[in-house]
């Protein structure tokens, strides 16, 4: 926890301590008040006339006290809230900052619901915290101590009665604490729970409808709901004890004080055994010991109350405490997460690199090489890719077919650094994938993942995606949606290039999605593309024609097309046939008929005869 309040930028850490000194001195103020009280009972008892002047002097300075101390209240609060709103925002920034370094190996410990309540409830907890830390936390335990201070060497008997009331307090805090604080672990993972089914209702929210499992996922909620009201009810109880035995606690202690104090009163004899014309001065000064005594009585019943009220406060402050510290460290096992696909920075890139424009002599351009690549997934231990060995040069083709599962696309992430081989080396331009800053890695390649990702913006801002916005121009997001065959219906769409695509891209269809997705890539204009099975949802002529465009007008790009249709890839210069993370087939079209038994297997139940002798 202390940890991550570090994070405090320094200005605010500043205003914190000066949040502290204004609390100091508003516990200050809080503490003349019953002095000058004292000062008002013990004239009102006393003996002494024509003291109205007195006490209104006394009054004015209580009030003074009271006003200031609510004018600093006031002003802590206002410093609180904004000390702490900063902290939010900065743990969210460095929390998103982090989750977008995240890789898939990375996302295995941390579902999306739980990273999602982690960037957004668990920070208000401890947001919470501070600002009622900075207020309470501070203001609790100097008032105790000031109190018991002043209280001291008053009255023992007195002193013990608050003592006891204190200990009193201690055990029950202690006692409910202690059943309490387990849970608040439970409630979090639990307010995880619910987002995820919320998620993933949403998300699948199509098939939920057409399978009719409105009322098979309403009970999933309605689980994961009554636990989540369970804990929090139990919690709740059982720190609605403290309430009342706090309030009993007040209560009592203050019959106790005045019960004992007029006790010790009354034993103050006004006795009358002293000669007559002595008798009414002791009286007086007897009275006046005991108008004092009662003034005394006053105080320490004030202070009394502040001891017990700032127990209170720190009980509330118990109560959420325990639940930020959750919260900090759910935050922090965040943060500390190892990333384990790191940005290299072995290779130094020139200038030209940076700026896009790859024009260096020395190096090759558009060439992947795998050597000997083995990888298995975190996790496992056993290699799922075997011995991965090939290499494709500027402007080729290259084709990967296999069947469902076989590692088509495990080798494309491979390729495009999403996972980092466990043996052996990727090259791309002669250098390891590992040595590439991320941002030059992925100038270089431009990758279509199976599943098309467009995000909620219009759909040239989804084109000209990232960064680059000022670079891409008009002609360049026309010139590949061109050959991405998306023109068409772009320009159909109401709005054209300014057509607003909705989250996940759900107001266009499944192909259009490809395109565009495809459309991104190639206006990136990358040495090498990275097609992962991205033609499935496009029908035969528009394959063909993309596929086309793509040779006659990408030229010099690289190509790398995972494709399940034999079609698509027969015109490549190279296909890559892998079953089981193996490359079981390496050439030409023509080749593999001859050589390969999957790839036969695999032509044969796609092709006709005639075709296949074509
Ligand atoms: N993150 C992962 N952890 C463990 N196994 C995985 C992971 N991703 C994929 N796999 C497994 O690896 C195999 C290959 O997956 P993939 O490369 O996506 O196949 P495909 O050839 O269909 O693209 C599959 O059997 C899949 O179950
Ligand atoms: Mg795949």
């Amino acid at each position: 926890m202390i940890k991550i309040i570090k994070q405090l930028p320094g200005r605010d850490k500043l205003i914190a301590l000066l949040c502290l000194a204004l609390v100091a001195g508003q516990v200050w103020l809080d503490i003349e008040l019953p002095d000058f009280m004292a000062e008002v009972v013990q004239k009102l008892a006393s003996t002494e006339e024509n003291l109205t002047g007195d006490i209104l002097v006394s009054g004015m300075w209580m009030l003074l006290c009271a006003a200031g101390s609510v004018a600093l209240s006031i002003t802590v609060g206002y410093l609180a809230a904004r000390i702490a709103a900063n902290f939010s925002y900065t743990v969210r920034a460095s929390l998103f900052n982090k989750i977008s370094d995240f890789g898939t190996a990375e996302m295995k410990h941390f579902s999306p619901a739980s990273l999602i309540t982690r960037t957004t409830n668990d920070i208000t907890q401890i947001q919470m915290v501070i600002s009622m830390g900075l207020q309470v936390m501070v203001k609790a335990p100097i008032t105790a101590v000031w109190a018991v201070v002043r209280i001291l060497g008053k009255s023992t008997s007195l002193s013990i009665v608050v003592a006891v009331a204190v200990l009193i307090l201690a055990i029950t805090i202690t006692t409910v604490m202690r059943f309490v604080i387990p849970k608040f672990r439970i409630i979090q993972r639990q307010v995880d729970d619910v987002n995820r089914v919320i998620d993933e209702s949403l998300t699948g929210l199509k098939v939920v409808r057409a399978f009719n499992a409105d009322e098979y996922q309403q009970n999933k909620f309605e689980r994961v709901n009554l636990n989540l009201t369970a804990t929090n009810l139990f919690t709740m109880r059982t720190m609605s004890f403290m309430g009342p035995i706090i309030g009993l606690v007040m209560s009592s202690i203050q019959l106790v004080i005045y019960y004992i104090g007029a006790i010790i009163v009354n034993g103050i004899n006004l006795g009358d055994t002293s000669p007559t014309g002595e008798l009414i001065n002791t009286v007086k000064v007897l009275k006046d010991t005991r108008a004092d005594f009662f003034a005394d009585l006053v105080v320490f019943g004030s202070y009394a109350m502040m001891v017990v009220m700032s127990f209170m406060m720190l009980t509330m402050i118990f109560m959420i405490l325990p639940r930020a510290q959750v919260s900090a460290k759910r935050i922090r096992e965040v943060l500390d997460e190892e990333i384990s696909v790191q940005s290299g920075n072995a290779y130094v890139p020139n200038d030209k690199e940076i700026e896009g424009a790859v024009e260096s002599a020395a190096d090759p351009i558009g060439t992947i090489e795998f050597k000997n690549v083995s990888f298995h997934f975190p996790g496992s231990n056993e290699n799922f890719m075997k011995n991965l060995n090939f290499q494709v040069t500027q402007g080729q083709t290259l084709a990967i077919i296999g069947s469902t599962g076989s590692g088509k696309s495990t080798l494309l992430n491979l390729a495009a650094r999403l996972y980092d081989a466990t043996e052996g080396e990727v090259l791309i331009d002669g250098h390891n994938v590992k040595d590439y800053p991320f941002e030059v890695l992925y100038k270089k390649v431009g990758l279509i993942p199976q599943k098309a990702t467009l995000f909620a913006d219009t759909i040239r801002d989804n084109v000209t995606f990232g960064d680059r916005h000022a670079k891409i121009s008009e002609e360049d997001v026309m010139a590949a949606l061109d050959i991405a065959q998306a023109t068409e219906f772009v320009m159909k769409k109401e709005g054209g290039l300014d057509f607003m695509v909705s989250q996940g891209g759900s107001n266009i269809s499944g192909g259009q999605k490809q395109r565009l997705a495809i459309a991104r890539a190639i206006a990136k204009k990358p040495e090498i593309l990275l097609f992962d099975d991205s033609f499935s949802a496009l029908d035969f002529k528009t394959d063909r024609l993309l596929r086309k465009e793509i040779a006659e007008k990408l030229k010099d790009t690289t190509c790398v097309i995972v494709a399940s249709r034999i079609g698509t890839i027969k015109n490549a210069d190279c296909i890559l046939v892998l079953a089981d993370g193996e490359i079981v087939g390496k050439g030409t079209h023509r080749e593999l008929l001859k050589s390969c038994d999957v790839y036969r297997e695999i032509a044969q139940s796609q092709l006709t005869e005639a075709e296949l002798e074509a």
